[in-house]
């Protein structure tokens, strides 16, 4: 289903058209494409080029760490990545490695590594859900993630199923209108709350 960025402004179509569904089709996602969603990530920009993000990850046919992310997931979130073909979760640095000195810009840039991912997805005709709800406390024991490292995001990765195979709730959710705030709420000049001229 597309559900394209109603924009008030010309967008690439990359962007108009990447979302985030929930139904995904079981089909697993090719081993190039796989690598090429993290090469894509690997090449996004970072604070001292310090690349301060690690993604664990799972295809289905690998039953046990796919379930393993799953399991690290809340119910609402399961009920619908449970289909999806790969798991993953998104994992911050806190130290910078030249120095070991704490990295105030680890989870912005590894945020920025997942939305490079998510826009190379979507030029693969993927589609990619993030996904807050998950516990961290769990991710940290599941995958002896260190203490120097902070669980961010877990992300599903597929091909976009039918929205019909959906429970009832989610197919609501999925073909409500994508909304946004307007440009003048959040892009200002000046100071604090005075929108920029030109939105
Ligand atoms: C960091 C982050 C956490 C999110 N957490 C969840 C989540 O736990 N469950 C969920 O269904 N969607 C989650 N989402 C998806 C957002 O709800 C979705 O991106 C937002 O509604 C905008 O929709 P769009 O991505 O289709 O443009 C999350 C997205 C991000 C970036």
């Amino acid at each position: 289903m597309d559900n394209p960025a109603i924009n008030d402004h010309k967008i690439h179509a990359l962007i108009a058209q990447r979302w985030s569904p929930r139904a995904f089709d079981s089909r697993p996602v090719e081993t190039d494409k796989l690598a090429q969603l993290f090469e894509a990530a690997r090449w996004s920009s970072s604070c001292f080029n310090d690349q301060p993000w690690t993604f664990i990850v799972a295809t289905k046919d690998d039953t046990v760490n796919y379930q393993k992310l799953l399991d690290c997931l809340v119910p609402a979130n399961v009920s619908w990545a449970q289909v999806a073909p790969v798991l993953g979760l998104i994992i911050a640095q806190k130290n910078f490695k030249h120095n070991g000195k704490p990295n105030a810009w680890g989870e912005y840039d590894a945020g920025q590594a997942a939305a490079t991912l998510v826009l190379q997805a979507a030029a693969l005709n993927l589609v990619a859900h993030q996904m807050g709800g998950f516990d961290p406390a769990k991710a940290i024991a599941t995958f002896s993630i260190p203490e120097t490292a902070r669980p961010i995001a877990a992300i599903a990765i597929g091909y976009e199923g039918e929205t019909n195979n959906l429970p009832p709730d989610l197919q609501e959710r999925e073909i409500a209108p994508r909304t946004r705030y307007p440009l003048s709420s959040f892009v200002f000049t000046g100071e604090w709350g005075n929108a920029a001229q030109f939105v």
